[in-house]
């Protein structure tokens, strides 16, 4: 089925970027939200972006009125009875999201596709309160979504896999780059990331290193776009650590992703990042820690984090969550890493790394630290990820 119209419910942050480039790739979408407001702010939003565009000559005038003739908005659901695609990026509720995809089904087509942009739900569970879960699927989208270019596709259980077939498809041509996830808590980025920041709470929390010393490292050594003490204060530490908790609660309150008390207590006293003026660094005031720059430290940081992300994203392979190409993609694609983490692994060589992950697991004695199957094995068999 060729998609010629999309409907996108939920204008808010990720709603209207992901209705941005379905109109770009001159798809007719209807945006809908229940907030006027939403919409309104949504289309002023367009119109200074797509004017900016013109601006630096990456956009005509022409297509900038033919793109916002695109789309269309609307408070009433039924407004946008016929598409081929419905994508879902409401607020991150169940409930809510369960009784949107019975209303949806109420009236769309039988050959669309119902997806759901959820970050934290099982893209299953949504789908069980509806009477074609066949024709419902997670399509993950990252922030800035016209920026991005990861997507990750999760079919539910009972997903039909020509529906994964079209939507990967559909979501190629748009000039994404696709990747296929189990539907499993946090999907691949949200799960193989976890060490990126909860290493480092670690690092920060035995007084090892202080945040500006550790995004340093991460940065100048480990050649990371930015330090996880700047990520979390741009994400919001709020927002980071309910990731947090979500996932190690969703895995059963495996100590691996046991969230950190220091993250907590700065959601607590109002520490959001850069948002609240205050996080890990001090926005409001010019003056903040100097890194130590001892490369040994440096170093020391980098290989125990990074050893910490390889052991999880070989845990993603190991539990057929996704392939290995397909996990390191997510994590170039959807969050900047500098290379792909097995791929990485098979450079440091798989021996070093699970020794890294012995001498942690020795010392500590935790059950975080406990190495791989997966790269147990490699190393056994003397061969690389690739
Ligand atoms: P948001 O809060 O910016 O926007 C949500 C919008 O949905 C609001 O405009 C609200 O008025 C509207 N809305 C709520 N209930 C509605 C309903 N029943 N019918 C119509 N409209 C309704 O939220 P955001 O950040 O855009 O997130 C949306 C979804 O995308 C969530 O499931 C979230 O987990 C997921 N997500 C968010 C990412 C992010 O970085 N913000 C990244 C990837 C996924």
């Amino acid at each position: 089925m060729k998609v010629e119209t999309v409907t996108v419910v939920g204008a808010g942050t990720m709603g209207r970027g992901i209705a941005q480039i379905a109109a770009m790739k001159g798809c007719l979408v209807y945006l809908v939200d229940s907030s006027k407001t939403a919409l309104e702010s949504a289309m002023a939003d367009y119109d200074r972006i797509f004017k900016r565009l013109v601006e630096k000559g990456r956009m005509t005038e022409d297509e900038k009125v033919s793109v916002l003739a695109n789309i269309s908005t609307s408070t009433d659901l039924s407004a946008a009875q016929s598409a081929d695609l419905f994508v879902e990026a409401i607020v991150e509720n169940l409930e809510f999201k369960q009784e949107l995809f019975k209303a949806i089904e109420e009236f769309a087509i039988p050959e669309a596709i119902l997806a759901t942009n959820t970050s934290s739900l099982a893209v299953t569970a949504i789908a069980g309160a509806c009477e074609r879960p066949e024709r419902i699927v997670g399509l993950h989208f990252f922030n800035p979504a016209p920026l991005m270019p990861l997507v990750e596709i999760i079919p539910g259980i009972a997903t039909e896999s020509s529906v994964v077939e079209e939507v990967r498809a559909l979501v190629d041509s748009w000039g994404k780059t696709t990747v296929i996830a189990k539907d499993t808590p946090g999907f691949i980025v949200n799960r193989v990331a976890r060490p990126f920041y909860g290493e480092s709470l670690r690092i920060l929390e035995e007084g090892i290193a202080d945040p500006s010393t550790i995004d340093w490292a991460m940065r100048e050594i480990g050649g990371f776009r930015m330090g996880p003490f700047q990520l979390m204060d741009l994400i919001g530490i709020d927002i980071n650590y309910t990731v947090t908790e979500t996932v190690f609660a969703a895995f059963f309150y495996d100590p691996r992703f046991k969230p950190s008390f220091t993250q907590k207590r700065m959601v607590e006293a109002g520490f959001l990042g850069k948002k609240s003026g205050r996080g890990f660094y001090d926005y409001t005031s010019e003056i903040n820690n100097e890194p130590n720059k001892d490369i040994k430290l440096g170093e020391q940081i980098v290989n125990r984090v990074v050893a910490m992300l390889i052991n999880e994203a070989a845990d993603a392979v190991f539990m057929n969550i996704a392939t290995k190409e397909d996990v390191d993609l997510a994590m170039t694609k959807g969050v900047n890493y500098p290379k792909g983490l097995l791929a990485w692994a098979d450079e440091i060589g798989p021996a070093v790394v699970l020794e890294r992950l012995q001498e942690l697991l020795e010392e500590y004695g935790e059950d975080r630290y406990r190495p791989n199957p997966l790269l147990k094995r490699i190393v056994r068999s003397g061969k690389t990820f690739y």
